[in-house]
C-alpha cells in the first residue's frame, strides 16, 4: 500500500499511516488518484458517493467539494469518523459529506450511485455480490485492488497509484425473442459479469452489457445496441423480449 510521510490528522487526533483497522489498515489514497477515481466515475452533483472504509474522509470530502455530489463515508474507527467530520467542516462541505461509524459489511449502501473503496482483494471479493445487486449503472471505483474475474471497464493510472473502474451490469441472462427489422429469431444469452455469450452457430455471436446498455453482435455481423429495462431491450430498429429467465 501507498505510504505517506506527511503529518496526518489535526490537533485533536493524529492517526498513523498503517494503523490497524477492523479488516484493513488505514492508508490514505493519494490526492491525484482520488481526483482520477472520481473523474473516471464521472461524478456529478446528482450523485451519491459512498466510500467504504472512509479513513480521514478524503474521498467523500473531495466528491462533495470538487464534484458537488452528496457523499457518505462508512468507517469502523470512531476516532477516524470524528476526524473525517472535522475535515469535512474545514473543507466547507459538512452538510454534503457525511460520515457514519459502522462496519461496511453491516451497512446498507444500496442507494449509492458511485461506490469507492481502498480495501483488500479479499474484501473486494466479499463485497462483489452485494455490488452486483446494486442498481445497474452504479459505478464502482477501487484503489489498488481488483474484483477477481469481474474485469474492470478501465484501469486508472497516476504516477504513484492505480485504480480500477466498473459499471454494475443489468442482468440479461435468459432466452430472448428478437425482432430486428423484418427478422424474427430467439436466442439464449448467458452472462458472466458484463460479458454475454450465446450458443455457437446461433443467431447471436456474443455481446456485453454496460449498465443498462446492451451490445450484441449477430452471427451475420450486425451490431445491435439497445437499452434494457426489465424484460425488454429496445434499440434503434430492433426490440427483444425475455421469454424465459436464466437457469
Ligand atoms: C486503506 S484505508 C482507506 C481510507 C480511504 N478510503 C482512502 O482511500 O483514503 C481503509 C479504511 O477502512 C477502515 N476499515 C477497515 N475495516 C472496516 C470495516 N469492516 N468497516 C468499516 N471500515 C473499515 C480502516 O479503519 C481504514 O480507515
Amino acid at each position: 500500500m501507498q505510504s505517506s510521510t506527511a503529518k496526518e490528522g489535526d490537533d485533536a487526533y493524529q492517526p498513523e499511516v498503517g494503523q490497524a483497522g477492523k479488516d484493513v489498515i488505514w492508508v490514505p489514497t493519494p490526492d491525484s488518484l482520488v481526483k482520477a477515481m472520481l473523474t473516471t466515475a464521472d461524478v456529478k452533483p446528482t450523485d451519491y458517493v459512498v466510500d467504504l472504509g472512509s479513513g480521514d474522509g478524503k474521498i467523500a470530502i473531495a466528491a462533495a467539494r470538487d464534484f458537488g455530489a452528496r457523499s457518505l463515508g462508512v468507517e469502523y474507527n470512531p476516532e477516524m469518523v470524528a476526524l473525517a467530520r472535522r475535515n469535512a467542516q474545514r473543507a466547507g462541505v459538512a452538510g454534503k459529506a457525511n460520515f457514519i461509524h459502522g462496519d461496511i459489511f453491516e451497512t446498507d449502501f444500496s442507494s449509492a450511485t458511485v461506490v469507492t473503496m481502498y480495501l483488500l482483494p479479499s474484501l473486494n471479493l466479499k463485497l462483489r455480490d452485494t455490488l452486483l445487486k446494486m442498481k445497474p449503472g452504479t459505478r464502482i471505483v477501487s484503489h489498488a485492488f481488483t474484483m477477481g474475474e469481474w474485469e474492470p471497464e478501465r484501469t486508472i493510472s497516476t504516477d504513484d497509484a492505480t485504480g480500477y473502474f466498473w459499471i454494475v451490469p443489468a442482468q440479461v441472462a435468459g432466452r430472448w425473442a428478437f425482432e430486428v427489422g423484418a427478422d424474427r429469431f430467439a436466442a439464449e444469452l448467458g452472462q458472466e459479469f458484463q460479458k454475454l455469450s450465446a450458443a455457437r452457430g446461433g443467431p447471436i455471436r456474443d455481446g456485453a452489457v454496460k449498465g443498462t446498455t446492451v451490445h450484441l453482435t449477430r452471427a451475420n455481423g450486425q451490431e445491435l445496441v439497445g437499452e434494457v429495462n426489465g424484460n425488454q431491450i429496445v434499440g434503434r430498429g430492433w426490440v427483444a423480449t425475455r421469454i424465459k429467465p436464466a437457469g
